[in-house]
């Protein structure tokens, strides 16, 4: 089945960047985001198989007409923690009144999720990934890590699995009651029979190396296990101070660090000089009362970054790439298109993947198509849903 879009007033492609019109008094600049005007896609079948200019257009059995409004690739959200039982409401309404966010927090969802069932679980996903879509989300990464025992991290990879191939494995987490001052006993659990458990449903391995979590060695032994299993390593780090955790993930040629709330001038020039994508989560900051990173900084020392929400019930509960695309645009100085690329190619980054995040002949046909004349509207009405139309695999799903 071919469907043409077409009618496309500004398309997104994040293929070939071309060199933007300057605005009125400002130098033309690179457009990571390879803007097309009246523009057309072709979909066939699960891929995109033409883009060009809308009046040379190919014949195809659908026409779908744009309007004249805006086309983007799907959003890869690299980062998220979606099979949880309870939620932590209390403790968000406390912090606001100002109490501080820790790493603890974990351990009350790990309670409630030990306590649901799969079906509860599985469940509570497909709403987390049916308001994921409505947004515009069309791929997602999704860890463990609310089990921290051998049965139920194996419930959470399992049920993950069912639903993406962006599978995590972080048994990692926090360290667990039952294993309190015992860190070290955890991690053998974890490097051991956990991981024999779990990773054949999973792609990565994950570990929060942060300061009331795992120790840099613990991390290590962590990462270099799930890497000898064939895992990929994948990094928390630098959310609740600066620390070691980025040096070890560019080390072991992480495909992200994640967070990097507080990064040292050396930890930014490793990155830089990496293929170790750094994934800022503005949800965390704004749902902590955080200081964000300054993403300006980074992206001028030459460091790739993705955007992605990491829903969780505790540091960050929202589902929404544009509620993040909008603060890493208001506040962490991303201009627009670098924000909408951090979300889409930037995601596909991070996640190691070369079919997603682009519209370009031969990509996955996920495709977005916004209630606006162009992609700024996602920054410039914050809150506001703004997609009209949605393919995942060139099937239409909103
Ligand atoms: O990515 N940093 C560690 N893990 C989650 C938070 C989990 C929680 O508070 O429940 C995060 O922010
Ligand atoms: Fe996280």
């Amino acid at each position: 089945m071919r469907i043409l879009i077409t009618n496309i007033g500004e398309l997104t492609t994040n293929a070939q960047p071309t060199v933007s019109e300057p605005a009125e008094g400002l130098e033309a600049g690179a457009d990571i985001c390879g803007t097309l005007h009246d523009a057309a896609v072709l979909i066939d079948g699960d891929r995109i198989a033409w883009v060009g200019a809308a009046d040379e257009a190919p014949e195809a059995e659908e026409v779908v007409d744009a309007r004249g409004r805006a086309v983007i690739p799907g959003f890869v959200d690299s980062h998220s923690h979606l099979v949880f039982g309870g939620d932590r409401a209390a403790e968000f309404e406390a912090r606001m009144r100002g109490r501080k966010y820790a790493a603890g927090g974990i351990r009350s969802t790990v309670a409630a999720t030990r306590a649901a069932s799969d079906d509860e679980l599985r469940a509570r996903l497909r709403g987390f990934l049916d308001e994921m879509l409505a947004q515009g989300t069309t791929t997602v990464e999704i860890k463990s890590g609310y089990g921290l025992d051998v049965a139920t991290e194996e419930r959470l990879v399992r049920l993950a699995a069912e639903v993406t191939p962006e599978v995590t494995f972080l048994g990692a987490h926090v360290v667990p009651v039952e294993y309190a001052d015992r860190g070290d006993d955890y991690v053998d659990l974890v490097t051991g029979e956990m991981l024999d458990a779990c990773a054949p449903h999973a792609k990565w391995i994950d570990v929060f190396c942060e300061t009331g979590a795992f120790t840099v060695p613990q991390s290590r032994r962590v990462l270099e296990a799930g890497i000898a299993r064939g895992l990929q390593p994948r990094v928390h780090a630098s959310q609740l101070g600066p620390g070691e955790g980025v040096q070890l993930a560019v080390e072991l040629g992480a495909a992200s660090i994640d967070h990097g709330t507080y990064l040292t001038d050396d930890d930014v020039t490793a990155l830089a000089g990496s293929g170790t994508v750094l994934t800022l989560l503005p949800g965390v900051e704004f749902s902590t009362r955080q200081p964000y990173p300054d993403a300006r900084r980074l992206i001028d020392a030459g460091v790739t970054v993705a955007l992605a929400c990491d829903t969780n019930p505790g540091s960050s509960f929202t589902s929404s790439m544009p509620f993040c695309i909008a603060v890493a645009v208001r506040d962490m100085r991303m201009t627009v298109a670098e924000a909408i690329h951090a979300a889409t190619a930037g995601g596909a980054a991070a996640l190691r993947r070369d079919d997603i995040g682009r519209i370009a002949p031969g990509m996955r046909a996920d495709i977005v198509l916004l209630k606006a004349p162009s992609r700024v509207h996602l920054a410039y009405r914050p809150g506001v849903p703004l997609v009209d139309a949605v393919w995942k695999d060139g099937a239409r799903v909103v």
